[in-house]
């Protein structure tokens, strides 16, 4: 699959970014520092840096864990259609569980990854997603804390791809076509 020609204009610089981290962690932190039942389910392959970043903030004791969904294949649009491609490898019975997605778009991804883990009966299920394009929505659906709230643009960067590219930008920039 080609694509036309495009340049990235950075949108998060990689400092606002661990900034906001250390906010963030902070916040999960005191949800649940009464918990050594914590487990930080990441969700592939978009939320991979934020993941690693985030859980070196967390000062709790933390299993960590993955989930992949299909969503956007290699093109800009949602299919709408949630796939669960590779499901977690531990158990989430009466756990606690940290769900971190990349970004939150129409909602459809999240939301279908929610109702399945809320079928394994975790004792409390919370998210995080870095970003969130709330003009976007289609499911009805926030996630418990968000980074940034980001305009409708198609973003990489920091885990995030376009066609698989792009993902190990340090920063979150918007793809631009030329
Ligand atoms: P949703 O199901 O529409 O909410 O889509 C969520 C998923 O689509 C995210 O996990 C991303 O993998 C992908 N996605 C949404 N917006 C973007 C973007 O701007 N760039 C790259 N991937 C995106
Ligand atoms: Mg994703």
């Amino acid at each position: 699959m080609s694509h036309p020609p495009y340049v990235i204009d950075e949108l998060i610089s990689a400092k606002s970014i661990a900034a906001r981290i250390e906010t963030l962690a902070r916040e999960i932190h005191d949800r649940f520092a009464d918990t050594d039942k914590l487990v930080v389910v990441g969700l592939l392959r978009g939320s991979f840096v934020f993941i690693a970043d985030l859980v070196r903030e967390l000062d709790l004791p933390v299993e960590v864990d993955f989930l992949e969904a299909s969503s956007y294949g290699d093109g800009m649009e949602s299919s709408r259609e949630v796939r669960i491609l590779k499901d977690l490898r531990g158990e989430i019975g009466g756990r606690d569980v940290l769900v971190v997605e990349d970004i939150v778009d129409t909602g459809f991804t999240l939301s279908h990854v929610l109702h399945l883990l809320e079928s394994r009966s975790p004792a409390r299920i919370e998210t995080i997603a870095l970003l969130d394009k709330p003009t976007r929505r289609e499911v009805d659906i926030k996630a418990t804390w968000t980074g940034f709230d980001i305009p409708d643009e198609f973003v990489v960067g920091y885990g995030i791809d376009y066609a698989q590219r792009n993902r190990n930008l340090p920063y979150i920039g918007k793809v631009r076509f030329t």
